[in-house]
């Protein structure tokens, strides 16, 4: 397809070495596929708003000093164990020390997370496009340039094809989808009131800039038929968007405003625009 934009991705497989956090080069491609496959509008959505983001990821084929590397995509690191590791320790640690340049890959970071935690990104710097959420100032918490990428839990390394054994009703690999959406900009589909700081709360004023998500009160999981959390506007939630929290089986949605987010993002943001 014409017109697509290319992201290299390094995976820092966090592991002691044994084990299911010692993620198979097979389970990262499968991974990838399944990324793929999503941000192509492939996964077989039945909404007519559902839309290709024209973006694409491929593993890294050369390290930060251009050697080739043995496993495409793939930064064994075995300094710090298994884990199970808390968010904190990965933010102050692990992030920083293993980090490739944000500004040329986008880094991802597998390992056993204490928590029950699946995943969580770091959103882009402000695109500054005049496009509503985007601006300075409504992006919300930008996290520095040494915390940039998205981390997911070992256990949500999958594919529709290839689920993870260890994780189901997340094996499926929309926990990379989902966080690749924030790393892109997008919102959760219930909207996320910065100003509030609270992320979770149940408010239909709450917006992700999208009209062609329906307005959503809340998170939504398992995978539901007719929930409707803000019946004063209008559309049922659409739990199948993976912006919501619903299960990875469940998941199969971008629509055409949140392409138009993220293809502002990758085009404007200074740290996401170099990485083409
Ligand atoms: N709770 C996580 C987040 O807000 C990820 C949710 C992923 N959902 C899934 N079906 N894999 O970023
Ligand atoms: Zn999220
Ligand atoms: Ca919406």
């Amino acid at each position: 397809r014409g017109g697509i934009n290319m992201i290299p991705v390094i995976f820092h497989v966090i592991t002691d070495g044994v084990g299911g956090d010692n993620l198979s080069a097979a389970a990262i491609q499968a991974q990838l596929d399944q990324l793929n496959i999503d941000y192509a509008n492939l996964a077989g959505s039945s909404y007519g708003s559902a839309a290709d983001t024209q973006i694409q990821f491929c593993l890294a084929q050369v390290d930060e000093n251009g050697v080739q590397l043995n496993e495409p995509g793939i930064n064994r690191v075995t300094t710090y164990g298994g884990g199970p590791f808390s968010t904190g320790q990965i933010q102050s640690n692990i992030k920083a020390d293993t980090q490739w340049d944000p500004e040329q890959y986008m880094n991802i970071w597998t390992a056993n997370i204490s928590g029950g935690i699946l995943g969580y990104a770091q959103f882009p710097d402000p695109a500054g496009t005049g496009i509503d959420g985007l601006d300075p100032g409504d992006v919300g918490p930008v996290g520095a340039a040494n915390t940039d990428g998205v981390v997911i839990a070992a256990n949500s390394v999958g594919s529709v094809a290839n689920p993870n054994p260890l994780g189901a009703p997340y094996n499926k690999g929309r926990t990379l989808t989902h966080e690749a959406g924030h790393w892109l900009g997008l919102r959760h589909i219930w909207g996320d009131n910065w100003a509030e700081g609270q992320p979770n709360n149940a408010s239909c004023g709450d917006d992700d800039f999208c009209a062609d998500t329906p307005n959503s009160g809340r998170p939504n999981f398992g995978c539901p038929t007719g929930i409707n959390t803000c019946p004063t506007s209008a559309g049922i939630d659409m739990i199948e968007n993976y912006m919501d929290y619903t299960d990875d089986s469940c998941m199969d949605t971008f629509t055409a405003n949140q392409v138009s987010r993220v293809l502002a993002v990758i085009t404007n943001s200074p740290r996401r625009a170099n990485l083409l």
